[in-house]
């Protein structure tokens, strides 16, 4: 593993994997866990409503191994929002995180997540009632405002409120969200980074944890934002290239235990193996570890043979491993 400085200096601060929808299910957090034990991985978003009037056990699906683990939930109804807060800990969640930063359209027209920023009276309504259901900590995700109306005045309006009403945690998505005429993976890269808002949310509230999301991919940025914030969240990065994720938490919490990358593999292969058995197909696994390999020589015959074989429907943990033996077979 490459020397990646002196990161331990901050091992009181948080690692938290991102949530994201059709990535960070409970096979892809299986897989983060192992990666990063020490990181608080983060459920895609699932909205309230289908907690409680959808198949609820089947939605908030997770295994003790994932802990800590985060719910995200969509919503703007304080009372279903609250009942849904409660099915999670019931169900053994280490938090709740309400969405306030998603600007896909089916989000916008049910009237919650990123235009939510806009309604921080509701927002707070709504944090109160899952404060008063629950005893885990409810948080909040954000954006740094929406369209025009994205000011540093309007933020902190906004992150007053909902910590008034009981978020001991807000991780801000360091761009706004542009809710018309941009897709949702053009509001990630388009409108641009400014990180100098969180950390003026951090001085003016000391009290309140705050964790900076967008853009961080490298391990200088990552420790430079470390100095002033509570934590750092990763999406792409750490999904697309696990070997950083794993880099970051052993740089952060050093002098703790830590599988060999061989071993990490052979869980996870077991995990599969389990799950395999109880009917999961192998490619909604392997799916989630195309990026193992990425920068090697073979990562690109190793992707092409999961594609290729993963999907079929006996294939079993040994596609993987012939996989595998395409990047084994070039470093030879
Ligand atoms: C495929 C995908 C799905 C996402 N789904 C969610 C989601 O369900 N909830 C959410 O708050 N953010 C979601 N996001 C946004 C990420 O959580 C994160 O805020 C964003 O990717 C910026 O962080 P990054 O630059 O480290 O990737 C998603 C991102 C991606 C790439």
């Amino acid at each position: 593993m490459k020397d990646i400085g002196n990161l331990q200096e901050f091992s009181d601060k948080l690692l938290c994997v991102a949530p994201m929808m059709a990535w960070t299910d409970r096979h892809c957090r299986t897989f983060h866990r192992l990666i990063a034990p020490h990181a608080w991985l983060y459920t895609e978003m699932i909205i309230a409503d289908a907690i409680c009037f959808g198949r609820t056990s089947r939605l908030l699906e997770h295994g003790d191994h994932e802990q800590p683990v985060v719910l995200q939930l969509g919503g703007n109804d304080p009372l279903i929002l609250s009942q849904a807060a409660l099915a999670a800990e019931t169900n053994g969640f280490d938090a709740i995180n309400l969405n306030v930063g998603c600007p896909s359209d089916r989000v916008r027209q049910g009237a919650f997540g990123a235009c939510l920023m806009l309604q921080p009276k509701l927002v707070a309504e709504c944090i109160k009632h899952m404060c008063d259901a629950v005893s885990i900590p409810v948080t909040v995700k954000c954006r740094l405002g929406v369209d025009n109306h994205a000011s540093y005045g309007k933020l902190a309006d906004f992150v007053g409120y909902v910590s008034e009403a009981g978020a001991r945690l807000i991780v801000v998505h360091a761009r706004k969200a542009i809710l018309t005429g941009l897709t949702p993976a053009q509001n990630r890269d388009i409108p641009p980074l400014d990180y100098s808002q969180v950390r003026q949310l951090k001085s003016d509230f000391t009290s309140l944890s705050i964790v900076l999301n967008g853009g961080l991919n490298d391990t200088a940025t990552v420790k430079e934002v470390l100095s002033w914030a509570d934590g750092v969240m990763i999406g792409r990065a750490a999904y697309r290239n696990p070997v950083f994720l794993r880099e970051l938490d052993a740089g952060l919490y050093p002098g703790k235990h830590r599988d060999n990358f061989q071993s990490l593999l052979n869980q996870y292969m077991a995990y599969m193996e389990r799950e395999l058995h109880q009917g999961t197909r192998l490619h909604e696994m392997t799916r989630h570890l195309f990026g193992l390999f990425s920068g090697l020589p073979g990562a690109r015959q190793y992707r092409r043979y999961l594609s290729e074989h993963a999907r079929l429907r006996d294939a079993g943990v040994e596609t993987f491993v012939r996989a595998c033996s395409e990047v084994e077979r070039r470093a030879a």
